[in-house]
C-alpha cells in the first residue's frame, strides 16, 4: 500500500514524479503530494486529496521548479484522507520532506517524546514523526540523521527524504517494505516498485531490509543501519512496463493471491499491546461489558459474509456468544431484535457496500454498539461506526477479493479472541497457542502458494466441467462457499458451496461422473465425517479433488486428486485451506480465456441496493 517515489537528475522533478506515481497508482489513491527543492534552496510541496488527476490538474498550474524532490500517493492507514494527512510531510522548520509506505508501530510514543522536545505536529499520520525525528538528529549530514533515527522507530517502513541544504541527494531506507532504486544516466530514481522509472532505466538496485541509502544524480552508496558499507551493483531487468505494472504478474488477482501472507502478517501487526495481548484501538468493550454481552450479530455481503460466517464458529467456541449471521441485504427485512445487550460486527473490504451499511444505519438506530471490519481508511462505513478495525490488506484491484478475505478472517480471530479473554472463556494457555499458532500463519501460507503447480494440473483436468459442488464441515463450510464463489464469479462455472452433511438431502441428485466435487477436508474434529461424505460422493461416480492436510495419506486413496496444506490447529485452517480453492478458480478461468481481473457484471464496489 502506498507508492513512493523520489528522483535526482538534470530534468524537472515535478514532471519525472509525477509519471512515477501514475505507475504507482494501483497502490494507493485516496491523496497525493509531492515536495520539490527548488534552485533557490526552498523546499516547496503540493498536496491534495483525491487520485492522480487531482494532483495532476494542481502540478500543471503549480510553480514548483528543482530537479530533486519526493513524491507519494496514499493508502491511508493512520489518519483520514486529507491534504494534511497526505504525505510528503515537513519537519517543523520546513526544511525536510519525508514519504513513507509502511506503519511505525510506536509512533504514538515518539510522538509524544518529540512533542515534549517542542515538535509541532500537523497531521494525524505516523510518518509524520519520522520527519521530526530527522530534524532532531540532524547536524549538516541527512543519511546520518535517518540513519539514527531509524534506531528509535519500530514497525515497517521504506522511506525517502529529502533536506533543502542538500539538493541533488535523496537518503533512503527500508524495513519490511519494498524500496529499489533505479540507476539511470546522471540520474537516478528511488520507488516503492521499478515501474515507477521502468520507462527511463531497467538498471536497478533491491535495498535489503536495514539498508540505507544515498543517491546523488551520479552515485549512490549503501551502508547498513551500522553505518558499514554494503557493496552490491545494479541488475538489468527485462520487464515490459505493462507486465511490470502489476508488478510482473499476468493478472492483479494472482498478484494479491500471492500478498497473503504479508497482508495477514500486516493486519496482525498493530493489533498486540507491549505484554502480547491482542490491542484493537478503539473497540472500548470491558470485561464487565464483554461478560453482560447476549449476542453478536454479523452482516455483511459476498465474500465478507464468508468471513462471517467463519467468525461464528470461533465466537460460539472461544468467546461462548450467540451469533446472526445476516446477509446485509436482508438485514433491514427481519424483525431481528437488537439492542444495547449485542455486538452488532459489519464487515466490508471498501466500507462503501450500500447494503452493509444499510444494515450499520439500522443496528446504530436499534441501539446496539456497530464494529466495522475495514480495508479501507476514511470509507463511508468507517464514519458511521462505533470502531473500526482495520484490515491492512493494502489497495485490491482485482475484482474478485482474496486477500481482502484472509486479512478478514484474521481480524476476526483477533476480536473472537479477545472477547473470549474479556468474558473469561479463555486460558492463558490457550490464549498463547493460539496467538502464536496465529503469528506463524504467514509462513504456512507461503508454504501453501509454493504448491501452484499442482492447482494447475488439477485446473487444467477440470476446466472442462460446467457444474462444480464444494463440501465443508464446520470452518471448511464457509470456505467451501467461498470457493464456489471465487468459481462462479472469474469463470462463469456454475457452483454451489455446501455443509457436507446436507448434500444427501438434496445436491446428492446433481452428481454424476460429469460433476466435480471439491471437499475441503483437513485432519480436523470433523475429517472423519468429511471421508463418510467423500464415499457418498464416489458413489455416485462424481470425482473429488481434495484440499486436505500434508502426510494424510488415506485421503490419497479415496481421492482422484489432493491439494495440501500445512497441518494447523482446526480452527486455523480456513487462512490455508481457502488459497487452492483461490488458485483453482484462478486457473481455471484463465484456461477458459476468462478476464479475472474484470469479471463480466461484477463491480469491486456495489454502491446501490
Ligand atoms: O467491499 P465489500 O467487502 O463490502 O464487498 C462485498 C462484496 O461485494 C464482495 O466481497 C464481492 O462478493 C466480491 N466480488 C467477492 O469476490
Amino acid at each position: 500500500m502506498c507508492g513512493i517515489v523520489g528522483y535526482t537528475g538534470g530534468e524537472q522533478a515535478k514532471l519525472v514524479l509525477f509519471e512515477g506515481l501514475r505507475r504507482l497508482e494501483y497502490r494507493g489513491y485516496d491523496s497525493a503530494g509531492v515536495s520539490i527543492i527548488s534552485p533557490k534552496g526552498e523546499l516547496n510541496r503540493v498536496r491534495v486529496v483525491g487520485n492522480l488527476d487531482a494532483l495532476g490538474s494542481t502540478l500543471a498550474t503549480a510553480e514548483l521548479h528543482g530537479t530533486t524532490g519526493v513524491g507519494h500517493t496514499r493508502w491511508a492507514t493512520h489518519g483520514a484522507p486529507s491534504e494534511e494527512n497526505a504525505h510528503p510531510h515537513h519537519d517543523c522548520k520546513g526544511d525536510i520532506a519525508v514519504v513513507h509506505n509502511g506503519i511505525i508501530e510506536n509512533f504514538v510514543q515518539l510522538r509524544a517524546e518529540l512533542q515534549g522536545s517542542g515538535h509541532v505536529f500537523r497531521s494525524e499520520t505516523d510518518t509524520e514523526t519520522i520527519a521530526h525525528l530527522i530534524e532532531e538528529n540532524y547536524n549538516g549530514d541527512l543519511v546520518e540523521a535517518l540513519r539514527r533515527s531509524l534506531k528509535a522507530v519500530h514497525g515497517a517502513f521504506a522511506i525517502v527524504a529529502v533536506h533543502r541544504e542538500h539538493p541533488g541527494l535523496i537518503a533512503a531506507a527500508r524495513r519490511d517494505s519494498p524500496l529499489v532504486l533505479g540507476s539511470g544516466e546522471g540520474e537516478m530514481f528511488v520507488a516503492s516498485a521499478v515501474p515507477a522509472f521502468l520507462a527511463r532505466t531497467n538498471r536497478v538496485l533491491f535495498l535489503q531490509d536495514d539498508e540505507v541509502l544515498s543517491v546523488t544524480p551520479d552515485g549512490y552508496a549503501i551502508s547498513t543501519l551500522e553505518g558499514e558499507t554494503v557493496a552490491r551493483e545494479p541488475v538489468e531487468v527485462e520487464w515490459d512496463l505493462d507486465a511490470a505494472e502489476k508488478g510482473g504478474y499476468e493478472d492483479f488477482m494472482l498478484k494479491e493471491i500471492d500478498e497473503q501472507p504479508r497482508a495477514v502478517a500486516d493486519t496482525m501487526r498493530d493489533k498486540f499491546d507491549d505484554s502480547g495481548g491482542v490491542y484493537l484501538e478503539g473497540l472500548g468493550v470491558t470485561a464487565e461489558e464483554a461478560r453482560r454481552l447476549r449476542r453478536i450479530v454479523v452482516v455483511a455481503c459476498g465474500t465478507a459474509f464468508h468471513a462471517g460466517l467463519m467468525a461464528k464458529y470461533l465466537f460460539e467456541r472461544w468467546a461462548a456468544l450467540p451469533v446472526e449471521i445476516e446477509i446485509a441485504s436482508e438485514f433491514r427485512y427481519r424483525n431481528l431484535v437488537v439492542t444495547s445487550e449485542d455486538l452488532v460486527v459489519a464487515i466490508s473490504q471498501s466500507g462503501e457496500t450500500m447494503d452493509t451499511l444499510a444494515g450499520v444505519r439500522e443496528a446504530g438506530r436499534r441501539g446496539a454498539r456497530v464494529i466495522g471490519v475495514c480495508n479501507t481508511v476514511g470509507s463511508m462505513m468507517t464514519r458511521e461506526v462505533n470502531c473500526t478495525i482495520y484490515t491492512h490488506a493494502g489497495p485490491e484491484i482485482g475484482v474478485a477479493a482474496t486477500k481482502t478475505f484472509t486479512t478478514q478472517m484474521t481480524a476476526m480471530y483477533l476480536l473472537a479472541m479477545l472477547l473470549g479473554r474479556l468474558r473469561g472463556e479463555v486460558s492463558d494457555e490457550k490464549y498463547s497457542r493460539v496467538m502464536d499458532e496465529l503469528k506463524g500463519m504467514p509462513d504456512r501460507m507461503y508454504e501453501v502458494l509454493e504448491d501452484d503447480a499442482g492447482v494447475r494440473a488439477a485446473a487444467e483436468k477440470y476446466h472442462g466441467c460446467e457444474d462444480f459442488l464444494f463440501l465443508g464441515r464446520s470452518v471448511g463450510y464457509p470456505i467451501a462457499m467461498e470457493g464456489a464463489l471465487k468459481l462462479k464469479e472469474i469463470s462463469y462455472i456454475h457452483a454451489e458451496g455446501y455443509p457436507a452433511g446436507e448434500m444427501k438431502h438434496g445436491p446428492i441428485a446433481l452428481l454424476d461422473e460429469n460433476v466435480p466435487v471439491v471437499a475441503v477436508v483437513p485432519r480436523d474434529s470433523v475429517y472423519e465425517k468429511m471421508i463418510s461424505n467423500i464415499e457418498e460422493v464416489r458413489a455416485r461416480g462424481a470425482p473429488v479433488l481434495a484440499v486436505a492436510t500434508a502426510g494424510d495419506d488415506e485421503i490419497s486413496q479415496i481421492c482422484e486428486d489432493v491439494l495440501r496444506v500445512p497441518a494447523t490447529m482446526d480452527m486455523l485452517y480456513p487462512l490455508l485451506t481457502v488459497i487452492p480453492l483461490q488458485l483453482l478458480a484462478y486457473h481455471i478461468a484463465k484456461s477458459r480465456g476468462c478476464n479475472v481481473d474484470q469479471p463480466r457484471n461484477l463491480a469491486k464496489t456495489v454502491t446501490v441496493e
